[in-house]
């Protein structure tokens, strides 16, 4: 909604109809028609015939595919829908931390308001089991791939990206020494040639993680 406020043209992407249904709702409620379409994002292009500027993930919602197959074809068909310059914008919780230390929370980013609690129920290498409790005393559960920071990095080069930035908690990784609870990468996709290098006359241009950085292996389920 603050993408379409503030000018954009929006298209909402999901492969729930529900989620969809309620997106234009809380859409309407805004004065706004949203834009929908229903589609899985693993074959994003066979439904999706337009160009953006920007494809955007959030919500920890990549986290939910459970093969390195469906990752890599989801990640392969969000590049072949931006504009040679675009870029992908894709968030996940620092499952980093959570498997390798613990879950703690700052409390500091909610997806789904301020009186839901989301902790995880089991965690392991192959899946995060949270838990989410509603004030009204109704309790869901979402299973979700527990994917690492450096392996959704590597990932992102391998389909094609070539620079890759990674924000923690929204803000550049250097800035706050304490444990982040989401990561978000800014992945673009525009190609600089040897020649546009050279006649940048720097080496500013900061390339994605080589595959020998990935952390987490193949398939997690
Ligand atoms: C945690 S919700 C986040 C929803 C929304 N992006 C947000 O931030 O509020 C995850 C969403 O991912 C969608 N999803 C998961 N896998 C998908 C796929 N392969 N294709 C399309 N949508 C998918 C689900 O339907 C669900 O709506």
């Amino acid at each position: 909604m603050r993408l379409i406020e503030e000018g954009f043209e929006v298209c909402s992407v999901d492969g729930s109809a529900e989620m969809l249904a309620k997106a234009f709702e809380n859409g309407k409620r805004r004065g706004h028609i949203l834009r929908t379409i229903q589609a899985d994002w693993r074959w994003l292009n066979r439904d999706v015939h337009a160009s953006y500027d920007a494809v955007i993930c959030l919500g920890n919602s990549f986290n939910h595919l459970f093969s390195e197959r469906d990752r890599r074809k989801t990640l392969a068909e969000f590049y072949a829908v931006l504009k040679h310059d675009g870029c992908l914008i894709l968030d996940q919780r620092n499952y980093d931390a959570i498997l390798d230390e613990g879950f703690s929370t700052k409390h500091k980013y909610y997806y789904c308001g301020h009186q839901v609690s989301a902790e995880p129920e089991h965690i392991d290498e192959g899946l995060a089991r949270f838990k989410y409790s509603f004030p009204d005393g109704s309790v869901y559960y979402l299973n979700m791939c527990p994917i690492r920071r450096d392996y959704t990095r590597t990932l992102m080069q391998e389909v094609g990206f070539q620079k890759i930035d990674t924000y923690a908690d929204f803000e550049d990784e250097e800035s706050d020494d304490s444990t982040p609870d989401f990561y978000i990468h800014v992945a673009e996709k525009k190609y600089f040639g040897d020649q546009d290098i050279a006649d940048r006359g720097d080496s500013a241009i900061e390339y994605g993680p080589s595959s020998s950085d990935a952390v987490n292996g193949k398939d997690a389920s």
